[in-house]
């Protein structure tokens, strides 16, 4: 059982030569693992001897704890009496709540986000909205969308519109998937077992963040027999770590294939973030919505502000990327994949063709490629899925003999989806969105944005005359506009072999 304390001994406890924390009821003595913490040793210090439950909770799966400290850090409870009062967060109170919209009026994305915005913690929406530097790539990912236009088809019969597809043989509802997005339950308690819910009513599928707030386990329980899943791989620095990881994804059968991400060996610089984690601290007497039913904490540590910061620390991606491995190659890491699972592997985050190319050479170990710039999180600057993907369609239209090739990055609308679809994408991802409906109203919120893309999706099929998704091709749109800005020098490699003037002319004959 150990001993009992109060909050004013455990508040003794502030530095780095004496650190406690409360969590979950339990009082642990931190000391020793402040400086080995892969979030930084600031963020603990910051939550030294005070209730950091809120803090810790939604960013951390169940087991966490008991991985990284020895049993004998418990070092006893803590007398729940005695702890500060909780002041509340202003979407707690009634009376803003009945202020915002519901769900059933978000029409959008736009709604959508905005409701989320209101209702989830600072911190939440930071680390989800945040994106590389000046947010250009993020911006540009949905733009590029509004630069396509649909050419529509007139004078069929429209009654029937079937959105299903195939993800690598296995049959989805709609060819819309949700994209490894970490930390649901910062933003709702229902966390990625909430958006996999709504994944099963409407028969999409789900790639599981290797940083996600839950366990695969607990993402998967009570999935449908026949729905899909994805893990997304960042390999550890500690290898083992991924390895006994893909063991255990490997058991769950509805964990279709491994996403082994690419785009982001380091993360971008997320501004938004980062000046959220400096805030940490600051913001902590207040609980979130989201956060409610566990105890609250009291102001930030005087010691904190001593500890030296680096770029990032403190922020939601600085605690995410530690630990991930950044030496990661075609030739090391993909016959290391291979010795691990027979799960077919998909690359995430390719931005150009020559990349492409190389991946088709390693089909059929690699099945599909996901072009994406990490939702403008990593390179800023860096192009639109769609420019990659009208990239592979000019320079080496064979990859799409090997290759599935999804795209993802600032889906907004159902005509978006239709557009990437149209130009030879076979899946289609969105990250944020999905984060923004569980913020909105968990599990109904994702399922709410389901419902407002398909919906979306019926309506442009409909309107270009287009009953089933395999009909959908490049005759319905026009790219010209976007074709303009895509990369047009000549490729590595191909201009000494005389490759060029051959994939220019088979290019121009499309
Ligand atoms: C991110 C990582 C964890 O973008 O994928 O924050």
């Amino acid at each position: 059982m150990g001993k009992v304390y109060t909050y004013e001994e455990v508040q003794q406890h502030r530095s780095a030569e004496s650190c406690w924390v409360i969590l979950y009821g339990n009082v642990y003595d931190v000391t020793t693992f402040v400086p080995e913490h892969p979030g930084g040793s600031r963020i603990i210090l910051q939550l030294a001897g005070q209730d950091a439950t809120e803090e810790y909770d939604p960013i951390h799966p169940p087991g966490t704890l008991e991985e990284a400290l020895p049993a004998s850090a418990k070092i006893g409870t803590i007398d729940e009496s005695t702890l500060p009062a909780v002041e509340k967060a202003p979407a707690d109170d009634p009376a803003v709540e009945e202020s915002l919209m519901t769900l059933d009026d978000c029409l959008n994305m736009d709604d959508i986000e905005k409701l989320a915005t209101q209702k989830m913690s600072k911190k939440a929406w930071a680390y989800y909205y945040s994106a590389g530097d000046d947010l250009i790539s993020k911006r540009l990912n949905n733009t590029v969308y509004r630069n396509i236009l649909l050419r529509p088809r007139v004078f069929h019969d429209v009654t029937k519109c079937d959105t299903s597809s195939t993800l690598l043989g296995n049959k989805v509802n709609i060819p819309l998937f949700v994209s490894p997005a970490a930390m649901a339950r910062l933003g709702h308690p229902d966390g990625e077992h909430g958006i996999a819910q709504a994944c099963r009513t409407y028969g999409a599928c789900q790639i599981i963040s290797n940083n996600a707030s839950q366990t695969p386990e607990q993402i998967c329980a009570g999935a449908a027999p026949d729905q899909i899943f994805g893990w997304q791989l960042y390999v550890n620095m500690d290898i083992k770590k991924s390895e006994d990881m893909i063991r255990r994804v490997s058991k769950i059968p509805q964990i279709k294939f491994i996403v082994l991400t690419l785009d982001a060996p380091v993360p971008g610089k997320r501004e938004d973030d980062e000046r959220e984690g400096k805030n940490v601290g600051a913001n902590l007497p207040v609980r979130s919505a989201a956060q409610e039913g566990s105890s609250s904490t009291t102001t930030p540590s005087p010691t904190a502000a001593s500890v030296p910061t680096k770029q990032g620390s403190g922020s939601v991606a600085a605690a995410m990327f530690a630990g991930t491995a950044c030496d990661l190659t075609w030739h090391t890491t993909l016959p290391w994949l291979a010795a691990q699972t027979s799960l077919p592997i998909v690359l995430k985050g390719v931005q150009t063709h020559e990349d492409v190319e190389l991946a088709a050479r390693f089909a059929p170990q690699i099945q599909a490629v996901i072009l994406s710039n990490h939702g403008g999180r990593s390179a800023d600057t860096s192009p639109p899925s769609i420019h990659t993907l009208l990239e592979c369609k000019k320079f080496c239209p064979h990859v799409f003999d090997s290759l599935e090739l999804w795209v993802d990055g600032g889906i907004k609308r159902g005509t978006d989806i239709v557009k990437a679809l149209a130009l030879g994408a076979k899946g289609v991802g969105m990250g944020r969105n999905a984060l923004f409906g569980l913020g909105a109203g968990g599990t109904a919120g994702v399922e709410r944005v389901f419902e407002i893309l398909k919906a979306e999706m019926e309506t442009a099929m409909r309107l270009l005359c287009v009953g089933e998704i395999g009909q959908l091709n490049a005759r319905h749109v026009n790219a010209r506009a976007v074709e303009r800005d895509i990369f047009d020098g000549v490729p590595q490699g191909y201009e000494e072999a005389g490759l060029w003037a051959k994939a220019k002319k088979r290019a121009s004959k499309l």
